[in-house]
């Protein structure tokens, strides 16, 4: 890296940051492109989110990413988020526009679809219902995407049955059914499905396996897991025994970054097999 008068920056908000893989990503890209930039981790405690936010322009940075606790807070501070990111009450993504003034996006959702169609080209959201597990932030950006592409049935599958009914209220659209089933149905509201997607923390390293039996699951069906500590977890193990196509979680870090990227320093980048195997070596289980 080479730091010079005229280096670019952007950096990663998070309190704590110190275990965001977003530095390795964006200066995996920086490096391969020859950009003269640089993406530094920025430890924020909440209470000082939106002098920090506020600082990024008068500090000549390009924008930032934000990771927890700061995702739904930065909502309220910056001043324009688009209407999606909005319904989905996070952002995770800010971009210091040429006047000074900060704009808000979730890429999250951008993320979760690039990497589904990167890993099954044919994906096609009209083809059945999607069965999304767990209902907290994540799960919010994957229904947005699938709203987005006109999938027609989604069924949200949650242990708080209340908080699942506040992201189908939040996230309704005419052209896509979103209903919700308690915890106890996950094995039922497989029939039939096209797209099964975990969005919860079970089977992260660390947490027990995610326990459902994928019997009434179609053979055709894609299984998709948001976790990517492992990367094969438990469900996808199972799911890649029955003959399922699978698609890990990795996919979903890695094209997240690329909105706010681009953005910040004027290329466009791609989620590449080296980029994976760079990024990978930095997933060491707890
Ligand atoms: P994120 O914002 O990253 O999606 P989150 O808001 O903490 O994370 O959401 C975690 C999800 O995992 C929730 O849907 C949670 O269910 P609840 O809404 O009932 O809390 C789900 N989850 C976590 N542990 C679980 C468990 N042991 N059994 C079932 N669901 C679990």
């Amino acid at each position: 890296m080479r730091i010079t008068g005229r280096t670019r920056l952007a950096g990663i908000m998070g309190w704590p940051v110190s275990h965001s893989r977003s530095p390795a990503l964006h200066n995996f890209w920086l490096e391969q492109n020859g950009i003269d930039g640089a993406y530094v981790p920025l430890p924020v405690p909440p209470e000082r989110l939106e002098q920090a936010l506020r600082a990024l322009p008068a500090l000549g940075f390009r924008g930032c990413n934000l990771t927890i606790p700061h995702k739904r807070d930065a909502l309220d501070i910056v001043d324009r988020v688009d209407p999606m990111a909005r319904r989905v009450g996070a952002i995770n993504t800010v971009i210091v526009a040429p006047d000074g003034s900060l704009e808000g996006r979730n890429t999250d959702i951008f993320g979760f679809r690039e990497s589904l169609r990167e890993a099954v080209p044919e994906w096609e959201p009209a083809a059945g219902s999607a069965v999304v597990l767990g209902a907290g932030g994540a799960s919010r950006a994957v229904i947005a995407a699938l709203v987005e592409e006109r999938a027609p049935s989604v069924r949200l599958v949650n242990r708080t049955v209340g908080r699942a009914e506040a992201v189908a209220r939040d996230l309704a659209a005419p052209q896509t059914d979103i209903s919700v089933r308690p915890w106890s149905e996950r094995a039922a509201a497989l029939d039939g499905a096209a797209l099964l997607v975990n969005t919860t923390s079970l089977g992260m390293s660390g947490e027990a396996a995610l326990a459902i039996d994928l019997s009434a699951l179609p053979r055709e069906a894609i299984v998709m897991d948001i976790v990517y500590v492992p990367l094969e977890t438990p469900l996808l193990a199972t799911a890649r025994q029955r003959g399922h196509r699978v698609v890990d979680g990795l996919g979903m870090l890695l094209h997240q970054g690329r909105p706010g990227f681009e953005a910040w320093f004027g290329t466009a980048v791609r989620a590449t097999r080296e980029l994976r195997a760079a990024i990978l070596t930095t997933l060491v289980p707890r």
